[in-house]
């Protein structure tokens, strides 16, 4: 059993039932690029089941109702305290979100590769269900590591990065040496969660997760938002040094602090 989750919001909040009508009314069917997965520009693409397959980057930094709705969620003070209970710091903002329908069916990884707190160690990413996930629409699995196994693990490779990066391709190359080793060393059993509407759950950047897989995911929505925050004073970046945020524009979202709701 996970100890970092936490009921708090209330399945009949009305910010949540208002992003559930935008998914249906108006997400599914709208034809515009949004920021994805990978960093790329995308339109929907849909399951077999017409769920959005591919997650949508920082829409809680757009300007528009659903947009602000989600800032809304995501920056409510519910949240702060959360943060503050579980891990070290009490002020905390929030840096980027992926909204998913779709299980994102995303394997095994550390967030601090891709984004992390500068310095790293300490950005925290947080899953709010805006339905209930159980067994056929899938959750996440995540590995009760602590920080010094893992940064013992990818040591070899801190020691190898380059003092410059100089294009995605070569991030992408060396992130999957990262994913590799954590792959090969992953041993420690599942913990797996689901969560109800409203409920949340949380983890440090050098936690192990993946999703779970849910027996009937391709059709039945897993509709929530992965937003991660870092402590008000630092900046945002990752764990492989400040010059790797340049290529990608999921770096360049604004920043959000709480606000009492
Ligand atoms: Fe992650």
């Amino acid at each position: 059993m996970i100890k970092t989750k936490e009921k708090i919001f209330s399945a009949d909040d009305n910010r949540i039932i208002e992003l559930n009508l935008f998914l249906d009314k108006t997400l599914k069917k709208e034809d515009k690029f949004y920021l994805r997965q990978g960093d790329k520009k995308q339109k929907n693409i849909f399951t077999k089941g017409g769920l959005i397959e591919n997650g949508i980057t920082c829409l809680h930094d757009h300007d528009t109702s659903s947009g602000k709705l989600l800032r809304s969620i995501c920056t409510d003070s519910k949240i702060e305290k959360h943060l503050s209970k579980n891990y070290k710091f009490k002020k905390w903002k929030l840096v980027q979100t992926m909204l998913f329908d779709a299980n994102p069916s995303t394997s095994l990884h550390t967030d601090n590769i891709f984004l992390d707190s500068n310095p790293a160690g300490n950005l925290i990413g947080v899953l709010i269900a805006f339905k209930d996930m159980g067994s056929e629409n899938g959750g996440i699995s995540l590995y009760d590591y602590n920080k010094e196994d893992i940064y013992k693990l990818y040591k070899p490779l801190y020691e190898g990065l380059p003092n410059e990066f100089e294009s995605m391709e070569q991030i992408y190359h060396i992130r999957g040496k990262f994913l590799e080793v954590l792959k090969n060393n992953t041993k420690k059993p599942k913990l797996k969660t689901f969560l109800e509407t409203g409920e949340i759950v949380s983890w440090a950047s050098h936690i192990p997760h993946e999703s779970l897989g849910g027996l009937k995911e391709k059709y039945i929505s897993r509709f929530s938002v992965a937003a991660h925050y870092i402590p008000s004073h630092m900046e945002f970046g990752t764990s492989l040094g400040v010059n790797s945020t340049r290529f990608a524009e999921r770096f360049t979202s604004r920043e959000f602090h709480f606000i009492d709701v």
